[in-house]
């Protein structure tokens, strides 16, 4: 087995000693911060030290024991492939996650995994972003809460957890080079409070950072991110471990907090930080610190191999998660749930080759996949026929229409199965609309047309646009529902499960009304934060915009009444009744929302949830805590949290438009109502087409540039070279930019592709298990910047030179050579 020309150590070897830094030798230590595969950490056989195994990911394990890359291109060992973020988001139950993240660990912990890489939780700050199945929600508190069940359980079972991409890692497009510019108000409050959450509740004992930079500096080497927030703030004591080639220098990174590199930099990265203490630009302090937190992840990893996982078992939770997570929307005159023998037309193409999981580092080789027409027989319905209806891609077919109205004409209901294709969202793509397919909504009016019992079950990781809603009789989303989503879907359509799936994220009438409508993903070197605070709900409540479905709605087969309400500012405590005639679950849903004067906030803000299951008739009362942590704001005066006194509203109900109980407290705050010079558009949430000025108001400093340099540097996106002076460079652009979109016309985007046109430079240098050195990048640099010659010379002398001090540091590190070690 070979990986990326080095022999895959096992990560099952002897037992590991808990060796300290003091029996390391500098080189020995900084060798330690930098991988050494792909998927493996360096080991120190002299010192018993051994590998650990990274794999991925947030909803099934990614062990790849062949090829390696970071992309999900090459096989992986099969493993349950539960449903992603976007959809267990929907439950809202902290339980459940944490139930998914033990049996995660479980079949991690047995397949030799020591590291999972994952849960992600960014916030959604656009629903374009590519990567959004693999993200909870647009509120930091729900995907906070939900990441944290994830870390308790899969650290349950002895595996690392790895929360990812800390932070404000918000879209795909030039991800290892954006640079996001945001005011440290919205960063503290939206950007980086979900990571708060699951760095105190839950103590991963990893973390990994984002390949973007914030502020104009690198995540994987920034002091205020690794150091004042994550290590003192939070007083997160594990090793940071850099996104696939996110690392951009690694003595800034050592000196930072940022603990380990990965995939396999090679050791001109620990020759970088050796030479780096010697000259005293670096603490050996600071190499002893980081070298320490990699050998605790070492030495808290298991050591007794864990029993084998029962993969049944593991499906029949992958499709109970999947039910849970389905989202019904509409359910006109109770058409749903579908009586047993009920004779469903079953159409979309969907429903024979299911939009189970997203593409990218994430896919999982699943243990098995059903689909609808795998398992309906045994749902108890009839199916009386199927039909493909459309083509996947969106190319219209009226052939496949007509079978798809033929085949609804007879049936008692039609079951159309609609979603995003492969090519909508992605790893390393953004979405570029939230409509489906023309072609699927055609044939969603065509088949309604002869049968208004029309159900649509959507597949995909995000939300789309639904203008045809009047066209469909119910709605249910089930986001990607995993590998056993099928079943799970067919329970919830017959009733089997009683939906309890609320959105996390909201549904907006169009495009255009979202608050980055227009410069979602920033095309330049900078992505501004412009909109502030007013992400998701907290934008469309606060500026009146209304939306298809708002944040936290969600329909069941009963009803539910809340009622009783009472609050201070520590507590909120709601009676839930079962008002309908089937047993069900509730998500009570506290909101704050401040009466007296202060600094600008959205109209509402969750506070706070609680999910109970009730039988008919009965009740129950939650208790919701809220506290400083529901009132409080990032006060840019003082630079900490404070909350302010006054007068609050306490709110709840069944979503975040629908808050018919409310109460008021005094809140006796940290501080008086502050006073802001802030224009008035961060007060009403008229966030859209904020001028340059009053953006750089709100971040309390002139805007950076953000255009591209020229001549381009290491730190500039492949991409770059579409305006290069070299025509070599520019030959090079267009058969990238040719590749990416001959696979796009397939409806295939090739990942490795869109990887290399947003990657920089310098990751060559990161990614070639040390091959190629900084040195090296910079001669291919001067090759693009057109000065030929010069820089053929300088790459063929660099890549020489290195690969002798390879050499050299390997003998050194093998203990049979002196040198830098001493
Ligand atoms: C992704 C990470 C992933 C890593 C390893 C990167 O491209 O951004 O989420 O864990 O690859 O596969």
């Amino acid at each position: 087995m070979r990986l990326h020309g080095e022999d895959a150590a096992t990560t099952s070897g002897g037992a590991t000693q808990d060796v300290t830094t003091e029996s390391l030798t500098l080189l020995e230590k900084a060798a330690l911060l930098t991988g050494k595969t792909v998927w493996e950490t360096r080991d120190l056989p002299r010192h018993g030290v051994r590998s650990l195994w990274l794999a991925d990911g947030p909803h099934g394990v990614r062990k790849q024991l062949g090829a390696a890359d970071h992309l999900g291109i090459a096989a992986s060992q099969p493993a349950t492939c539960f449903p992603t973020a976007a959809a267990v988001a929907n439950t809202w139950d902290v339980t459940l996650a944490e139930r998914i993240g033990a049996a995660l660990g479980a079949e991690a912990a047995a397949q030799g995994v020591d590291v999972l890489l994952g849960p992600g939780l960014n916030i959604k700050r656009s629903p374009l972003g590519g990567r959004n199945f693999e993200y909870f929600s647009e509120d930091p508190l729900l995907a906070g809460r939900l990441a944290a069940g994830y870390v308790r359980g899969i650290q349950a079972q002895g595996v690392a957890a790895c929360p990812k991409h800390y932070a404000v890692n918000s879209q795909e497009l030039r991800r290892m080079v954006s640079d996001s510019v945001v005011d440290e108000r919205t960063l503290r409050e939206i950007y980086l409070s979900a990571f708060g959450i699951v760095v105190t509740e839950a103590r991963p004992r990893s973390i990994m950072s984002s390949y973007n930079l914030v502020n104009g500096v690198y995540a994987h080497e920034d002091p205020f991110l690794l150091g004042t927030v994550l290590r003192e703030e939070w007083g997160f004591d594990g090793a940071v471990i850099s996104d696939w080639g996110g690392s951009n220098d690694v003595v800034a990174a050592v000196a930072a907090g940022g603990t380990l590199e990965m995939p396999a930099a090679g050791l001109d990265s620990a020759r970088q930080i050796v030479d780096a203490v010697r000259a005293g630009r670096i603490a050996q302090a600071d190499v002893d610190a980081r070298a320490a937190e990699v050998l605790r992840l070492v030495a808290d990893a298991r050591r007794a191999p864990a029993p084998e996982v029962d993969p049944l078992e593991q499906h029949a939770l992958a499709r109970e998660v999947a039910a849970r997570s389905a989202v019904l929307l509409k359910n006109d005159d109770g058409l749903l749930p579908l009586a047993p023998a009920t004779r469903v037309a079953v159409v979309g193409d969907f429903a024979r080759a299911p939009r189970y999981q997203g593409a990218g580092s994430s896919a999982v080789n699943p243990t098995r996949l059903d689909s609808v027409l795998d398992v309906i027989s045994r749902s108890g319905l009839e199916m009386t026929a199927f039909a493909a209806g459309f083509r996947r891609d969106g190319t219209p077919d009226a052939a496949l229409r007509a079978e798809a109205v033929e085949a609804a004409r007879g049936a008692d209901v039609t079951l159309l199965f609609l979603g995003l294709d492969e090519i909508a969202e992605s790893e390393g793509l953004d979405r570029s609309t939230l409509a489906l397919h023309a072609a699927q909504v055609e044939v969603l009016r065509a088949v309604a047309e002869v049968n208004p019992r029309t159900v649509v079950v959507l597949a995909g990781g995000g939300v789309v646009e639904v203008p045809w809603l009047a066209s469909a009789q119910a709605l249910v989303h089930g986001f990607l529902a995993g590998q056993a989503g099928a079943g799970g879907l067919l329970d919830v359509l017959t009733g089997v499960v009683n939906p309890s799936g609320h959105l996390a994220e909201t549904v907006p009438v169009t495009l255009a009304d979202t608050p980055t409508a227009g410069t979602f993903p920033a095309q330049g070197r900078t992505a501004e934060y412009r909109e502030g605070l007013y992400v998701g709900y907290r934008y469309y409540a606060t500026a009146g915009v209304p939306v298809a479905f708002p944040f936290g709605y969600g329909l069941s087969y009963t009803t539910f009444a809340h009622s009783g309400l009472t609050a201070t500012a520590d507590a909120a405590t709601v009676t839930v009744t079962n008002t309908g005639p089937v047993a069900g679950a509730d998500v009570v849903q506290v909101y704050v929302s401040r009466v007296s004067p202060g600094v600008h906030r959205p109209a509402r803000t969750l506070a706070g949830f609680a999910r109970v299951e009730l039988e008919p008739g009965e009740s129950a009362t939650v208790t919701v805590p809220l506290g400083d942590a529901a009132f409080r704001h990032w006060d840019v005066a003082t630079g900490a949290w404070q909350v302010e006194r006054g007068t609050w509203r306490v709110l709840a109900g069944a979503h975040v438009d629908d808050l018919p109980l409310s109460a008021e407290v005094e809140v006796p705050g940290t501080v008086p109502p502050r006073t802001e010079d802030l224009p008035e558009r961060y007060r009403t949430g008229d966030i859209r087409d904020v001028p340059d000025a009053d953006f750089s108001a709100l971040l309390g400093r002139p805007l950076p540039s953000s255009a591209w340099s020229r001549p381009l540097t290491v730190n500039d996106p492949l991409s770059a070279m579409a305006g290069a002076r070299s025509p070599l460079a520019r030959l090079a652009y267009r058969v990238l930019a040719w590749r990416r979109d001959v696979a796009d016309r397939r409806g295939k985007p090739d990942l490795n592709i869109l990887f290399l046109l947003n990657m920089p430079f310098r990751a060559i240098g990161k990614m070639t298990n040390g091959m190629v050195d900084a040195a090296t990048v910079d001669g291919i640099v001067r090759i693009v910047n057109g000065r030929f010659l010069s820089g053929v010379a300088a790459t063929v002398r660099a890549f020489l030179r290195n690969r002798r001090a390879n050499r050299r540091t390997a003998r050194e590190l093998a203990g049979d050579a002196p040198g830098r070690s001493a």
